[in-house]
């Protein structure tokens, strides 16, 4: 059976032929100016997926159309069922007396006394997966490779190729060391053409970075 297109909403199919409803690829199930997300990026849930305003308000409910910030998700990341960005926009003006939002009450949104300034991006670089439930906190960067454990509530920054867990996440071990990272980060697979990197499922998904780099394309 061929690789499925990135532009696929439904891109698993079962045995029987059906396709898993709870599965979209990202960039194809949702088109929302304040999110970036690469090809082959999948989200699952335990229910169907089919609206693409539900799937954005599953996966970053403050994430307003108008917000500042972005979310900015690579290619061939795993983001499993519950996982929840709480991007910058969630945040309540944190230097006053008051943290109460006055300025969603009542409309006229702008120049109020209430408004946050603008938050940074967050960003997911590429091969990333994301455990069951975790929770992504606004402005945090993600590194290639990382894994997140279920249920984590991630706070701070996660270096590439690194696993972390709990609340507030922390690092529980390295995949890789620095130094291989590095090496992982500069051979790219995941920018190989798709015909490429599927004939090389083995040296990807194995554990022999020098042959993985031999299966580089010329
Ligand atoms: C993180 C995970 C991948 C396991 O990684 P691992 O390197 O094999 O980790 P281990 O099971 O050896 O545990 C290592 C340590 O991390 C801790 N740990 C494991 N999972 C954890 C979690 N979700 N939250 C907090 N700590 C966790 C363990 O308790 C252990 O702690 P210790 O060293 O103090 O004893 C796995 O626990 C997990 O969370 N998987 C997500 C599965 C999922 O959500 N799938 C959805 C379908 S895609």
């Amino acid at each position: 059976m061929p690789f499925p297109n990135p532009n696929t909403f439904h891109p698993i199919k079962l045995r029987d032929g059906t396709a898993h409803r709870g599965t979209v690829f990202l960039k194809a199930a949702i088109d929302h100016p304040r999110i970036e997300v690469g090809d082959y990026t999948y989200m699952s849930s335990h229910q169907p997926l089919e609206e693409p305003g539900d799937i954005v308000q599953r996966l970053a409910p403050y994430l307003w159309d108008f917000a500042p910030e972005k979310l900015i998700i690579g290619k061939f990341c795993q983001i499993a069922h519950g996982v929840q960005f709480i991007t910058s926009s969630a945040n309540h003006r944190m230097d006053g007396l008051s943290t109460f939002p006055f300025l969603v009450f009542g409309g006229g949104w702008d120049d109020r006394a209430s408004k946050p300034e603008p938050g940074a991006n967050t960003r997911v670089g590429h091969d990333v997966w994301l455990g069951t439930g975790a929770m992504i906190l606004p402005g945090v960067t993600i590194g290639d490779g990382a894994i997140v454990a279920a249920g984590a509530v991630v706070a701070k920054d996660v270096a590439p190729y690194s696993v972390v867990g709990g609340n507030p996440a922390k690092e529980i071990r390295r995949r890789l060391s620095l130094k291989d990272a590095e090496r992982m980060q500069a051979l790219a697979w995941w920018d190989w053409p798709i015909d490429h990197i599927v004939a090389h499922e083995v040296e990807i998904c194995g554990t022999n970075l020098v042959a993985l780099e031999a299966s580089a394309p010329k």
